[in-house]
């Protein structure tokens, strides 16, 4: 079984979160084929903040100036990525990062203007993971990624992004995406243990899923179009969660196609 996890930011700031999430990691390598992409967006406001530079978000995404497209390449591709890396090893996993400029993983063009280098992929390939997947090796990939042939550019690409397009290039089973919170909440304020596509644009339509989930859930309907089996959003702090999910325990919450709704 070939499993995308996605891991929030939120979840890799705190050590002991971290370490918690790495030693999961490291024994479901015995139950699936796994590849790591992760989010860091708490820690770039936190790192921009310190320089004092303002974070400014449309519809979830960051706008990136020049200077944030630096702070993306430290803070993502270098002590995001790194110290992830490190506690994977610390765990017995034989972790490597990179990003999605390495082995032209994911290559982007700019989503629109107002947003300055925010890429939306427009080509991945797969080929860099499955050379270091049957090297023996447990890919972590951060959430940059480069342009088209001829061009050097660096483009900050949201991590739910990144993980559909390495899920799709991948032709991963499952797409998991942990994050900060028990799963998708509805009007109500109550986790919604099901969300057809129709019903997460209602969510987003209406002002119930904003910012990041609003971004989450729109990567996650493009997952299920492009043909990923399983999309889940679920807490990424529960404890066991990751053993728990892949044993098929039903959590958060499931994005499924509008045919098998109720
Ligand atoms: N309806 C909703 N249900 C649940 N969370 C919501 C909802 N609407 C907005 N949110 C917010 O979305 C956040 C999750 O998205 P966020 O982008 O912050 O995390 P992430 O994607 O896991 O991390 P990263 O962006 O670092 O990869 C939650 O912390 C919550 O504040
Ligand atoms: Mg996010």
């Amino acid at each position: 079984m070939k499993v995308l996890l996605k891991l929030g930011g939120t979840l890799l700031d705190d050590p002991a979160s971290r370490n918690s999430l790495a030693l999961q990691i490291s024994a479901a390598l015995r139950l699936a084929s796994i590849v790591v992409v992760h989010g860091g967006g708490k820690q770039m406001t936190r790192f921009l903040s310190e320089r004092g530079v303002e974070s400014r978000f449309v519809g979830g995404l960051r706008v990136t100036t020049p200077e944030v497209v630096d702070a993306v390449l430290k803070v993502f591709a270098g002590s995001v990525n790194k110290q992830l890396v490190g506690a994977l090893r610390a765990a017995g996993a034989p972790a490597a990062g990179l990003s999605g400029i390495d082995g032209g993983l994911a290559v982007a063009e700019q989503m629109n203007p107002d947003l300055g280098a925010v890429g939306r992929i427009v080509r991945a390939d797969a080929r860099v993971l499955d050379a270091l997947l049957s090297g023996g090796f447990l890919p972590v990939v951060a959430c940059v990624a480069g342009g088209d042939s001829g061009s050097d550019a660096v483009f900050n690409v949201n991590a739910d992004q990144m993980a559909v397009a390495c899920a799709a290039a991948w032709k991963a089973d499952r797409l998991l995406f942990l994050t900060d919170v028990p799963g998708v909440k509805g009007v109500d304020g109550a986790v919604l243990p099901r969300l057809t596509p129709a019903a997460a644009r209602e969510l987003i339509r209406s002002g119930v899923a904003t910012g990041g989930m609003q971004a989450k859930l729109e990567s996650a309907c493009a997952a299920l179009a492009a043909g990923v089996g399983e999309v889940r959003i679920a807490p990424g702090a529960e404890p066991g969660i990751l053993d728990r999910l892949l044993r098929e325990e039903a959590c958060g919450t499931a994005l499924v196609q509008d045919e098998a709704a109720e």
